[in-house]
C-alpha cells in the first residue's frame, strides 16, 4: 500500500519493469494487457518519463488493452487515446507491438472478433487454448466492475465463455465496450490491481475486507490458475480495511 498516488506509481512501474526484464530474459517477450480509465495515467506517464523510457526494452514489449470503449480513438473517452497521450507518443516502440482494440469495425462484436484473432495469432493459440499474458493490469470500478465486465452480466456466462474477447455495455460512461473475458484474465502469469482514491474505499472493503462475504462480487471471480496477483492501493482506497467496521 502506498501513501499516495505518486509513491504508488513508482512502486508499480518499478515492478512492471522488473517483470518485463525477467520475461524478456526468459522468453524474449513481455506481453502486457493495459487497463483503461483514469487511474493508470500516472503509471503510463512514468513509464514514458526520463527515468524509465530508456530502461524498458520496447522492441520486446507487446502492448494489449484489457478493454476499450467503443468510440473513435480521437475521443477523450478512448482507452487507446489515454495510453497514446501518456505513453505511446513518447516512447520508441515498434508499431507492430501495439495491439489496439479497433473501434472502427462494423460493430463491437466484430471488433471483439478481430481482437480475438489478434490474440490467437500473437500467442499462436490452438483451438480452445487461452492466451497467457505475462502481465495484466486491472482497475476496479466502484460497482466492482473490472475491465469492461460488469456485475450485472451473469458471471456464470463470463466464466463459461468460450470467447477470449466479448462485447459488453455499461460503465461510467455507459457505452458499448469490448473486453477480455474472465478466463483470459485468470490465465495470466501476473496480475496487478491498481486502485486509488477514497471513492474506491467501500468496494475495496467489500472485496478485500476480512469479513466480506459477498461472493457475487466480480473481483472475487478473478483467481489466477497459475500466477501471482498484486494489489496496489493508496491509503485513501485502503483505509477501511484497517477500520474497526471491517472487523465487526
Ligand atoms: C474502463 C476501465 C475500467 C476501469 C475502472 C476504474 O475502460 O473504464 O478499463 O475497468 O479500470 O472503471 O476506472 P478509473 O481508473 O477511472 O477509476
Amino acid at each position: 500500500m502506498a501513501q499516495n498516488d505518486k509513491n504508488l506509481c513508482g512502486e508499480v512501474v518499478e515492478r512492471i519493469w522488473k517483470l518485463s526484464e525477467r520475461s524478456i530474459k526468459e522468453s524474449k517477450r513481455f506481453a502486457i494487457s493495459l487497463s483503461g480509465g483514469t487511474t493508470p495515467k500516472g503509471i503510463y506517464s512514468l513509464m514514458a518519463s526520463e527515468s524509465y523510457r530508456h530502461k524498458f526494452q520496447w522492441k520486446f514489449i507487446h502492448l494489449f488493452w484489457g478493454d476499450e470503449r467503443y468510440v473513435p480513438f480521437s475521443d477523450e473517452k478512448s482507452n487507446y487515446r489515454m495510453v497514446y497521450d501518456s505513453l505511446l507518443a513518447k516512447v520508441d516502440i515498434p508499431k507492430s507491438n501495439i495491439h489496439a482494440i479497433s473501434t472502427d469495425a462494423e460493430d463491437p462484436s466484430s471488433s471483439a472478433a478481430f481482437y480475438e484473432q489478434d490474440l490467437i495469432s500473437y500467442f499462436k493459440l490452438s483451438r480452445g487454448e487461452l492466451p497467457r499474458f505475462d502481465l495484466i493490469l486491472l482497475g476496479l470500478g466502484i460497482d466492482g466492475h473490472l475491465a469492461s465486465l460488469f456485475p450485472q452480466i451473469t458471471t456464470a456466462a463470463e466464466k463459461m465463455s468460450s470467447q477470449l474477447v466479448m462485447a459488453t455495455l455499461g460503465g461510467e460512461p455507459n457505452l458499448p465496450r469490448v473486453t477480455l473475458t474472465l478466463p483470459v484474465i485468470n490465465n495470466a502469469k501476473n496480475l496487478m490491481w491498481i486502485v486509488t482514491g477514497a471513492s474506491k474505499a467501500e468496494i475495496i472493503r467489500k472485496v478485500l475486507g476480512s469479513n466480506s462475504k459477498n461472493k457475487n462480487l466480480l473481483p472475487k471471480h478473478v483467481l489466477l490458475k497459475d500466477g501471482q496477483t498484486f494489489w496496489f492501493l493508496d491509503w485513501d482506497a485502503a483505509y477501511l480495511l484497517f477500520s474497526s467496521a471491517n472487523h465487526s
